[in-house]
């Protein structure tokens, strides 16, 4: 496991500001189990924990189907302002049930609410992303560096 730092945190928060504009995506790689890759942004992404990163599985297609038979996945969040962001690699599954996946309806309630989508947008299940390393990706030296 690899436990994010404050600036980690924040990067996310500032992400999926409930009571603002949204401000930018974090971008979602998965592959299938021959090795195709894919990527999508995601909106509604959010640190749970010091390990986990949840994302609703709102319209997971692809996504969805090379979680499911291959688990490895990597994330990114930016801050285009300031040039610097993380890259996340690690493992997911999809959860259809259970405290995670309840969390995520209500997040996606919370979230529509404030944005005025109405009726909200509910999650099919809960992506549960386990972060296993984080790499910088800030231009410059440390471009690529693993972090922790
Ligand atoms: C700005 C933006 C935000 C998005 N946020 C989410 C999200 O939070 N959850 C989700 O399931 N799909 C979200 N999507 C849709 C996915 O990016 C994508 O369309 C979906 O995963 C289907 O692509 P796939 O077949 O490659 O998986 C978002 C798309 C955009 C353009």
């Amino acid at each position: 496991m690899a436990k994010p730092t404050k600036e980690m945190e924040n990067l996310f928060k500032e992400q999926t500001m409930l009571t603002k504009k949204q401000k930018f995506c974090v971008y979602l790689a998965t592959a299938s189990k021959d090795g195709v890759p894919n990527v999508v942004p995601i909106g509604g992404s959010r640190l749970l924990d010091n390990e986990t990163i949840v994302i609703p599985d709102n319209y997971l297609n692809k996504t969805k189907k090379n979680i499911e038979e291959n688990p490895k996945a990597a994330i990114v969040v930016t801050d285009e302002e300031k040039h610097d962001g993380y890259q996340f690699k690690g493992e997911i599954k999809i959860e259809y049930s259970g405290p995670i996946f309840e969390d995520t309806e209500k997040f996606m309630r919370d979230f529509c609410k404030a944005a005025g989508i109405d009726p909200p947008i509910l999650p099919r299940g809960a992506a549960v992303f386990t972060i296993e390393e984080i790499y910088a990706i800030k231009p410059g030296e440390e471009a690529g560096k693993r972090l922790i």
